[in-house]
């Protein structure tokens, strides 16, 4: 009988579902956009039934595009937008608010105060991350905190909190699993990444209830079935990751030393960095890459808040064009400008953490176009992976031999050029790019014993094209230049 994998990869801005064989070779694929919610000047929220309710379409839809049933599917692999938080009743599984997004800004006095009282270190120490309102902890408090009644219900053991894969393996399962695994836990600035599991002193810091918190797995595991009523049969789900960890396996990047960079919603570069937890000194996170048969692998992760999003916002916020894919076309006629757009439409994330900073276009003349624009939102990216690749190297790792790049933003080939000339490094960008759902579904697959081993999943990577280095260094010190001018000029907390 023919064995399929699915992965469910709900993103920030839309979710999907795709069934693979076991190559790992995509089949068919279904996904639906969703609303994004901006209550305030800096808040972000999702609708949680939105959520579930793309998540469960795109689910019969591919099953649907296959023409497959249920017991066609071997098992599921859930990966998802990290950090983002939810809350629900235990009993009725309904969330008491919105999913409060990882972008989300609002618990940034919250934060400050931490840091004022000399809260970081010992936080960074555990968690391998800072205090920054992008992680769960403070965005559950904020709940506990604003909706009414909420912590003390909390306290009763009533609520139950999880990030988005565990909300949809509760909903999944019908209320019978309350689980997450390793590398989403280590998101949430409340789980000890050394000793694995959740600290109670970051409990009490962050004023969360343990009887609110998943069980923590492995990233591959016995994490329930889905009930019959969903999708016609049971579906056993046995893999979930966050959604850059997956990406670093479904990109292979399975040795110390290995790095991939990820162009979604914002932009994500991990490094491998085996089994050794490295803590930064130059504001980098440490974080879970994977954890198999309770063995912990660790990456460097730099964090970037704004990438695609600054090409969404160029085609819905401002609507300088109809449609992502001419941007390509835009930038290689854009002149060479001086413009600089820094993209700090929800602070900066990594190496410099400033809640408060807002974007900015600089540079503008009577000449400017939408072609310089354009091509100054694409570059921004590319100099925000420089930032974080010059961390990573003053962390004391080794530039890379090549950095592996994927997420929808890649298909653009003067975007990845300009990658690679700015990084002063090679870029290969593989044959699938989304690689995110398929690191999920390859450890489906591992889980299930369609795969033996780490190497073998490697052996299935493909480059589709390398992108060489073709600018000199000195056009690369002035353009970048130009680019650390132009942030210091938005940042607030020099
Ligand atoms: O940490 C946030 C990240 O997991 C979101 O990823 O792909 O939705 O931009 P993405």
């Amino acid at each position: 009988m023919t064995q399929y994998l699915m992965a469910i990869d709900q993103g920030t801005t839309s979710t999907r579902a795709i069934i693979y064989n076991t190559q790992g070779v995509p089949l068919w694929q279904s996904q639906r956009e969703f609303g994004q919610h901006y209550p305030e000047d800096g808040w972000v929220e999702h609708d949680p039934e939105e959520i579930w309710e793309t998540t469960l379409e795109v689910c019969r839809q591919v099953l649907k595009k296959g023409h497959l049933k249920a017991g066609d599917i071997a098992g599921i692999g859930i990966t998802n937008q990290r950090e983002t938080t939810l809350v629900w009743d235990r009993v009725s599984g309904e969330p008491i608010y919105n999913a409060i997004v990882w972008q989300d800004r609002r618990t940034a006095a919250h934060c400050e105060a931490l840091k004022q009282q000399g809260r970081e270190g010992m936080v960074a120490a555990r968690t391998g991350l800072l205090l920054d309102p992008y992680f769960s902890a403070t965005k559950i408090a904020w709940i506990l905190d604003k909706v009414e009644g909420a912590r003390a219900r909390a306290e009763a053991g009533e609520l139950l909190f999880g990030t988005v894969d565990s909300f949809l393996l509760w909903r999944l399962t019908a209320g019978k699993s309350h689980k997450t695994d390793a590398t989403n836990a280590s998101r949430t600035l409340l789980f000890d990444i050394h000793r694995q599991c959740w600290d109670e002193a970051l409990l009490e810091l962050f004023r969360v209830p343990a009887a609110m918190l998943p069980q923590v797995e492995d990233c591959c595991a016995d994490f329930g079935v889905t009930d019959a009523s969903l999708l016609g049969a049971e579906i056993p789900l046995v893999a979930i990751a966050g959604d850059q960890q997956a990406a670093l396996v479904g990109q292979a990047c399975l040795q110390p030393g290995m790095a991939k960079s990820t162009y979604g919603t914002g932009c994500f570069m991990m490094l491998n960095t085996g089994e050794v937890a490295v803590q930064s000194s130059n504001r980098l996170l440490t974080t879970v890459a994977y954890r198999l048969k309770g063995e912990v692998s660790y990456a460097v992760e730099g964090s970037i808040f704004i990438a695609g999003a600054a090409v969404q916002w160029l085609r819905d916020g401002i609507r300088l064009i109809p449609h992502s894919s001419v941007t390509e076309a835009l930038a290689r006629e854009a002149r060479e400008s001086g413009v600089y757009l820094v993209p700090a439409f929800t602070g900066l994330g990594a190496p410099y953490w400033d809640p408060n900073a807002r974007g900015a276009i600089m540079g503008l003349t009577r000449d400017t176009g939408i072609a310089e624009i354009v091509a100054a939102g694409l570059q921004s990216v590319c100099y925000q992976t420089r930032d974080l690749l010059l961390a990573m190297q003053a962390d004391g790792a080794q530039k890379p031999g090549t950095l592996r790049v994927d997420g929808g933003m890649v298909v653009n080939n003067w975007l990845v050029q300009f990658l690679a000339d700015m990084l002063d490094v090679p870029v290969e960008r593989p044959e699938v790019t989304e690689t995110t759902a398929l690191g999920v579904a390859y450890l489906a697959g591992l889980q299930l014993g369609i795969y033996q081993t780490l190497e073998e999943i490697g052996s299935l990577w493909y480059g589709d094209r390398r992108f060489e280095v073709e600018m000199e260094e000195p056009q690369r010190k002035v353009l970048y230049e130009g680019w650390l001018n132009a942030v210091e000029r938005v940042r607030t907390n020099r």
